[in-house]
């Protein structure tokens, strides 16, 4: 026996080290059939580590202060060493962790992936989307810009029009009648440990769940239920490692390449990763002609505006706009299709899922222009699209004329 065989017999009888590299990696069976489809997973935990390496660095040097704030962030970007890299990666990073969730979340919706026994996964994967909607807008306010101050101005007056407790709800999370250090300080904390501690707790449980009830796949069949009689190894089962922990590598190396190209190149994307507006310190006195949230938020702020306020109050698109979020949480028990997989679904299903995709896209650049009479009519129309799509999934997903779904895995 050599030593390290040695060290790690002491390690194994002291923690489950080769019991867990086992259970996860190199013994947790995935289907043999992943497409690309299957590496947006592993690229948002890439992300998420790079999130928080980055966003230690840039703690470092960061001042939470109302009059440092905005100077601190120049500071780094032009007198800390690499200091512009740490933060464009961290900037383009919030960017790539909604590109590479809503892509994930999408292959739950082709695949079905969030339907018995799944529904888990999807919950925590719901509530890690909201933490990570949670985390991306607090860490805006913090280089303290134009957009910054008045997208927060924006957000945190909607709770206002909740009614009655409205009012005192949005003082008692500015923690001040206006935005000002109160709020910045909070939002730093929030930003910097609280929410990246639920983040963090929410992927482990999310990924537990996943091998507890083993991966879904393509065809949306169940790999669990064709084992060898004498190993009970799924048949159309592959060991994650080194199969997919090498298929992954492909993915972040195609992954990274973009990344980089964006972040050397076009840190602000033209406007949509980092607004135009946020290079100009923020000043409560000058209401930018045009506010609106950053791209990710869009598809839910232009249904925020589509809904016409009642009594002079914003309450009714509040609470679509809050409807429009929760409703994904649902999916597992609207969704009553006898297939999961988008290959053996029916036309209905199929365009029902084409006019979501049209909704959320057409809405998210809604959202980014200045509205208008006929984009508010364009962005109702979509919005009534988008909601059809879960209230009417029941019924859809029922009269569907779906396909035979095979046996095993088809390849
Ligand atoms: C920080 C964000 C997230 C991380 C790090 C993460 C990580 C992962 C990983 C590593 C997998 C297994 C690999 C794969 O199937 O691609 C997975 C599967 C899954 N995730 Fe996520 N996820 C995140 C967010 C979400 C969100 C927001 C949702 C949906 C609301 C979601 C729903 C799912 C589902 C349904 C599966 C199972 C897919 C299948 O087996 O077909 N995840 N996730």
């Amino acid at each position: 026996m050599n030593s390290l065989t040695r060290l790690l017999g002491w390690v194994d009888a002291r923690f489950p080290l080769t019991a867990n590299w086992k259970a996860h990696l190199s013994e947790y069976y995935a289907p043999k059939n992943f497409n690309f489809w299957y590496f947006f997973g592993s690229l948002a935990l890439l992300v998420l580590v790079m999130q928080i390496v980055t966003g230690i660095f840039l703690t470092m040097h960061y001042k939470p202060d109302v009059n440092m704030a905005f100077a601190s962030v120049e500071y780094i970007m032009r007198d800390v060493s690499w200091g512009w890299l740490i933060r464009y990666m961290h900037s383009t990073g919030a960017s790539a962790f909604f590109v590479v969730v809503y892509l994930h979340m999408m292959r739950g919706l082709m695949y079905g992936s969030y339907r018995k026994p799944r529904e888990l996964i999807w919950i925590f994967g719901m509530l890690i989307y909201l933490a990570l909607m949670a985390e991306a807008f607090m860490g805006y306010l913090l280089p303290w810009g134009q957009m910054s101050f008045w997208g927060a101005q924006v957000i945190i007056n909607l709770f206002t029009a909740i009614p009655f407790i409205g009012p005192d709800i949005s003082v008692w999370i500015r923690g001040d009648y206006v935005i000002g250090d109160a709020t910045l300080n909070r939002f730093f904390a929030f930003h910097v440990i609280a929410v990246p501690l639920v983040l963090l707790g929410l992927v482990v449980a999310h990924v537990l769940a996943l091998h507890e009830v083993g991966s879904n796949n393509p065809d949306g069949v169940e790999i669990k239920k064709h084992k060898d009689p004498v190993t009970h190894i799924p048949l159309d089962g592959i060991p994650f490692h080194p199969y997919y922990t090498v298929k992954d590598i492909v993915g972040v190396v195609v992954f990274l390449m973009v990344f980089s190209a964006i972040v050397f190149f076009a840190p602000d994307m033209g406007g949509y990763f980092l607004e135009y507006n946020n290079f100009v310190p923020a000043d409560p006195f000058t209401t930018p002609a045009h506010i609106a949230p950053v791209w990710y938020f869009t598809p839910f702020y232009a249904i925020l505006r589509a809904v016409p306020p009642m009594f002079g109050s914003q309450f009714p698109g509040v609470v679509a706009m809050g409807v429009a979020v929760m409703i994904l949480f649902f999916l597992p028990w609207l969704d009553r299709g006898n297939v999961k997989s988008i290959r053996y679904r029916g036309t209905v299903y199929k365009v029902a899922l084409a006019l979501f995709i049209i909704s959320f896209v057409g809405l998210g650049v809604l959202g980014v222009l200045p509205s208008t009479p006929l984009y508010t009519i364009f962005a109702q129309i979509l919005s009534l699209v988008y909601f059809a799509f879960f209230f009417l999934m029941p019924w859809y997903t029922k009269i569907d004329k779906t396909k035979p779904e095979p046996d095993r895995v088809t390849g």
